[in-house]
């Protein structure tokens, strides 16, 4: 899907090769730089500690190791919606998670009517066990949830520090409409340039979650395969994110993309995010500090219905009746509202 900068493919010379690696913290200034090999060269000794764009395996989470990764969240949810998450012994005895030795399937009860007055739809939030600062995370995602009234998410974040702790939100949507946007949410002082090294589009530019009605500094991606039933029609794909001190990176693949790099396809032991093309969306430390606006982050996978969001443009998606009804009485409506995860591969 995402061709390299111009210049890139078939550059094998050891300089620029060495260069790149070097330069690697500005993906905007390497790609200058590796138009012009001479100004690279002199560059090059004033380019100090050497960063690789190799990051080693650190978990890899197949099938039940998401029981062991994870902690399911049976909390109120924060955002309001029609849901009522489960702990790991209702989520496994109702076969809302379930694993096998290459699938993790998370899903929401499609099986009950609800009461009007009764809890919300049964449904999971998990959250990774292990805190990550600069790393990768490569999810290989068969399956999301699909239907009307749904809003699943995959996203990083520290909820105790809030929204000054940042997040990243890789996936995520509402009511089937795609396509999906990557998002970042910060304290106040962190603001980003509106042309940037990305294929997907820029939306809000500051990501201050006091503004704009926490709308957040979001990236639109540039493919309708990234996201709810046509990204479910292609068995899915890979989303990866690279978080540096320099930028925040999301890529998407879908699975029959032709340009899905070797080592995000075969879950390999170690990534190089150098040959996997320009992202889908580009966050950079332009007038950002990534460091300190992003703190240490749990992985969070969550599946809602309705709430702040969902509920709120229900009425103009094309959905049907009203969200909170919808979700009430069609539960075989949510047939599909799961995720089928074949891997979740973080690299640091
Ligand atoms: C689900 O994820 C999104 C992240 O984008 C977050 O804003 C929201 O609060 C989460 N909802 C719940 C119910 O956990
Ligand atoms: C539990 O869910 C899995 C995955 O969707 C499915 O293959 C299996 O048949 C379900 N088991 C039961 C008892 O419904
Ligand atoms: C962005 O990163 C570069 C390279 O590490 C650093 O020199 C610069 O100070 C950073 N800028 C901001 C605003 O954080
Ligand atoms: C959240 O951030 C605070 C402040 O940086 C840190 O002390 C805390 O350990 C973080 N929470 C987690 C779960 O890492």
């Amino acid at each position: 899907m995402v061709p390299p900068p111009s210049g890139h493919t078939g550059w094998s010379c050891s300089i620029i090769w060495t260069v790149n690696i070097v330069l690697k913290s500005s993906r905007q200034y390497r790609f200058l730089i590796m138009k012009t090999a001479i100004s690279a060269f002199a560059l090059l000794s004033l380019a100090a500690p050497v960063l690789s764009a190799t990051y080693p395996l650190s978990d890899s989470i197949v099938g039940s190791a998401f029981y062991n990764a994870f902690t399911f969240q049976a909390i109120s949810d924060p955002t309001h919606g029609r849901v009522k998450y489960v702990d790991k012994a209702t989520a496994q005895s109702q076969n809302l998670t379930f694993a096998s030795s290459d699938t993790f399937i998370l899903r929401a009860d499609f099986k009950t009517k609800l009461s009007a007055s009764g809890p919300g739809r049964n449904s999971v939030r998990i959250r990774s066990n292990k805190v990550y600062t600069t790393h990768v995370a490569v999810f290989n995602v068969r399956h999301m949830p699909q239907g009307c009234g749904t809003w699943p998410a995959i996203w990083e974040t520290n909820e105790s520090n809030w929204p000054n702790g940042g997040e990243i939100d890789i996936l995520e949507g509402v009511n089937d409409k795609g396509p999906n946007a990557a998002t970042l949410h910060t304290g106040s002082g962190c603001t980003m340039p509106a042309t940037r090294t990305q294929t997907g589009t820029s939306l809000q530019l500051d990501c201050n979650a006091a503004v704009n009605g926490n709308a957040g500094c979001g990236v639109r991606l540039n493919t309708a395969a990234s996201y709810g039933p046509t990204f479910n029609g292609n068995q899915g794909g890979w989303y990866a994110v690279e978080r540096t001190n320099n930028f925040i990176n999301v890529w998407f693949w879908a699975r029959n993309d032709g340009s899905v790099p070797a080592d995000v396809r075969n879950g390999a032991s170690s990534v190089n995010t150098d040959n996997w093309g320009t992202p889908s969306a580009n966050f950079p430390n332009t007038s950002c500090n990534i460091a300190t606006h992003f703190n240490q982050h749990n992985i969070i996978i969550n599946l809602t219905f309705c709430g702040d969001w969902a509920g709120s443009v229900y009425g103009s998606s094309g959905c049907p009746s009203t969200c909170v009804d919808y979700v009430n009485n069609n539960p075989s409506a949510f047939t599909n509202a799961y995720f089928d995860f074949a891997s979740l591969k973080v690299y640091s």
